[in-house]
């Protein structure tokens, strides 16, 4: 059994200009169905669709001067732009569906004019489209029919032209080619629309591969009829159909393959149509032509007594494509239709040589300008037919909300082309891609030339976070800091100086890390601060370990030591009293060891000394306040301002004999104590509790023979009295050897 196959040629229909238009129509009627809905002129040129959309109520007018209100639909030829004001004068609303292509001729003839072109438009000048584009230059450029048509102007040095979008390549190239010849300067913009070169070497092919073809279309469209002359010069019988009426079911008999292609004016549903029809017809004649084979096979046994040899003459039958070219000649200058198209090949040649619309393909990275921007995206004038577009999700590695943000009107900026045409003939580009090439670009370069790139971590990820170096980048947890750093978390939204310690553009990889700057840096810095290094410079300082007896500080590239003794001028348990990790603080420089690279610092030379204050505030004499802190053989300790510890010595505890300081003070009490002696230098403070006792009986008869200076008591049998006496100005020996001790005490920790 024969089998039926029925193939569309891939460009077959609708041209995306004339779909946009009927969508526009469409929706305008959905939205507004109180609203009447008018095209300026027919928006298609197809009875059955023009007989659609008049039953949804998209009635055409021929001139504005028909209506005074409601919408009024702009068909994909555009108009002029006085038509635009005139609508917007007499308050209609307007739904301009002119073909982005025909937009784009119309800004370039403008363009041209604006840049002191003599300004030629390549078209019929009684066609709408061409009307429109003359408009676009205030109606000061020349129509261009043909080539006889040069002679008659009057050609300057500059000049400049745009062709009408359904023109033919080839006559166009001619065109050029003899204004090269006659002008100084030509700049060209080549408007020409593929569409129907697509269309029509597709369904040449198509033709060339099946039995029959049939084009669907009205048969008063230029560019129908066009298409199947093209068919039909393959040697392939063709037909063209309006619909599926018109298909006579002869012209299928012996037939399996057959090939569908259609006019730009011809919607989907029209070819379904007869593609149904045909499938419903498929069945029946796969149905008779079983009934057949099963007549014939009876016949032959019938036969099978009698044989004559017969021999029969097939009956050819040529069937030439079945209506007449029945090209209207006002439909030239009102339909999608397009010239005679000459040799493809030249045509090819020609497409990508003398013109000013770039070689563009798929992939490739454009330089262009931006010309519009709304909340949808931006378009990109890169050149081409039509402005490319690139929808906010391709702007930005990062999401955009305000597509102001990353570009601005007239920036001139790098995209790549994702797609050339999409279904709806908008070009797509993405700067996001574009950029990321310049970044790679850029990252191998700094990879290679070893240099620090500084960059916002975005995130954390498992093992590591990520910074955006208009890549992503990988920062792994180990490069991050020099230590080990706890909580990743703390670096997102921070800004990291980094190295790219691995690129790799085929498996998109790129490893950061900030860890190596800081060593790099921070040996530097370590040579030349030890170079700089005096004792007793003041330096600023960041904490970077506390320990027992002491802090490590961090002064560029080397820590030095600053010992717990050197923190505070009074005592202090631990070192976390005073100073914490992380901490920048002044320090004082106390002793360096270039050598073994061993630096002292000190921090409570930079604070005010509690001492100095202590002997503005207070005098000999003056009976003060304090703690006792600490009991010792010879004395006691009392604090009596922070920082400021006194010494009670033994002998100034009481006029008694005292063996023992705990006899008369305890740790922690409080008490007061006369100052008998301040010297602020030895930081020394001598203190008495024995002067605010009233003496007893003997002391007293003893004190009253004496000298009034008491501190110099002449007990024979007191040792520390006699301390005293060889101390004269208070800083007793036993002081001192307190003072000693205490220091001793201070070492240990
Ligand atoms: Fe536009 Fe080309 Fe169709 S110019 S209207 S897409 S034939």
């Amino acid at each position: 059994m024969k089998v039926l196959e029925i193939t569309t040629a891939e460009e077959a229909g609708f041209c995306f200009g004339v779909k946009r238009a009927i969508d526009m129509a469409m929706e305008a009627v959905q939205d507004e169905s109180d609203i009447k809905v008018y095209t300026l002129g027919p928006i298609i040129h197809n009875p059955q669709v023009v007989e659609k959309l008049e039953e949804l109520g998209i009635r055409s007018v021929e001139d504005l001067s028909e209506i005074d209100s409601g919408v009024i639909i702009i068909r994909s030829h555009g108009v002029e732009p006085k038509t635009i004001e005139q609508a917007e004068n007499k308050g209609l609303t307007i739904l301009d569906a002119t073909c982005p292509y025909v937009k784009k001729a119309q800004k370039n003839a403008q363009l041209l004019m604006e840049e002191g072109y003599q300004t030629l438009i390549y078209g019929d000048q009684d066609h709408p489209e061409v009307k429109g584009i003359l408009g676009a230059t205030d109606y000061k450029a020349l129509i261009v029919e043909d080539k006889n048509d040069l002679d008659e102007i009057d050609l300057q040095s500059k000049v400049g032209i745009v062709a009408q979008t359904t023109k033919s390549p080839a006559s166009f190239k001619e065109l050029i080619g003899l204004l090269l010849n006659r002008v100084k300067e030509l700049k060209i913009y080549n408007t020409i629309c593929n569409t129907t070169q697509v269309r029509q070497s597709g369904a040449e092919n198509l033709a060339d591969d099946v039995e029959i073809m049939f084009v669907i279309g009205g048969f008063n469209s230029a560019n129908t009829n066009r298409l199947a002359e093209i068919c039909s010069n393959t040697g392939t019988p063709t037909y063209h159909i309006e619909t599926a009426e018109d298909i006579e079911w002869s012209w299928l008999e012996n037939i399996n393959k057959i090939g569908i292609t259609a006019g730009a004016s011809t919607p989907d549903w029209l070819i379904k149509e007869v593609i149904q029809a045909m499938s419903e017809e498929k069945k029946d004649l796969e149905i008779e032509e079983k009934e057949q084979e099963e007549i014939e096979e009876l016949e032959n046994q019938e036969e099978n007594d009698e044989v004559i040899e017969t021999k029969e003459e097939p009956e050819v039958e040529e069937v030439e494509a079945s209506k007449e070219t029945e090209t209207d000649e006002a439909e030239q200058s009102d339909t999608d239709e397009v010239e005679e198209t000459e040799e493809t090949e030249e045509e090819e040649v020609f497409q990508y040589s003398d013109n000013d619309i770039a070689n563009l393909e798929k992939g490739q990275t454009v330089e262009g300008t931006v010309v519009e921007i709304n909340d949808q995206g931006v378009y990109v004038d890169v050149n081409y037919k039509t402005d490319g577009f690139i929808p906010l999700r391709e702007l930005s590695n990062s999401d955009v909300s305000d597509p102001h943000d990353e570009v601005s009107l007239d920036e001139e900026i790098k995209v790549v082309i994702l797609t050339l045409e999409d279904d709806e003939g908008n070009m797509i580009l993405s700067k996001k891609r574009a950029d990321q090439e310049v970044a790679w670009d850029e990252i191998e370069k700094i990879h290679e030339n070893d240099e620090v790139i500084e960059a916002e971590v975005k995130k954390e990820v498992k093992g590591g976070l990520v910074a955006d170096v208009g890549l992503r980048g990988f920062i792994p947890a180990s490069h991050v800091s020099i230590g080990y750093v706890e909580d990743l978390s703390d670096f997102v939204g921070q800004t990291l100086r980094l190295k790219v310690i691995e690129v790799d553009r085929n498996n998109n990889n790129v490893v950061l890390s900030a860890k190596k700057v800081m060593e790099e840096e921070r040996a530097e810095a370590k040579v030349e601060t030890l170079e700089n290094l005096e004792k007793g410079q003041e330096l600023t300082g960041t904490v970077t370990k506390l320990v027992d007896f002491g802090a490590f500080v961090d002064i560029g590239g080397i820590e030095g030591l600053l010992h717990i003794s050197e923190m505070s001028w009074g005592r202090i348990d631990h070192p976390s009293s005073v100073l914490e990790e992380g901490q920048e603080v002044k320090v004082k420089v106390l002793e360096v060891d270039r050598e073994n690279e061993r630096i002292s610092l000190g921090y409570k030379q930079l604070l005010p000394d509690p001492w100095e204050e202590f002997a503005r505030k207070h005098y000999e004499g003056e009976v003060i306040e304090g703690k006792v802190t600490k009991i010792v053989d010879f004395g006691a300790f009392m604090e009596v301002e922070e920082g400021i510890e006194g010494l009670i010595h033994i002998s100034q505890l009481s006029h008694r004999h005292v063996k023992t300081a705990d006899e008369v003070v305890s740790v922690d009490e409080e008490r007061e104590a006369k100052i008998i002696n301040i010297d602020p230098e030895q930081k020394r403070v001598g203190l008495s509790i024995k002067e605010l006792e009233e003496p007893e009986e003997k002391e007293k008869t003893v004190s009253s023979s004496s000298s009034s200076n008491d501190s110099k008591g002449s007990s024979s049998d007191d040792k520390s009295d006699k301390s005293e006496e060889e101390m004269p100005s208070g800083a007793t020996i036993g002081e001192r050897l307190g003072d000693l001790k205490s220091l001793m005490d201070d070492d240990e920790q």
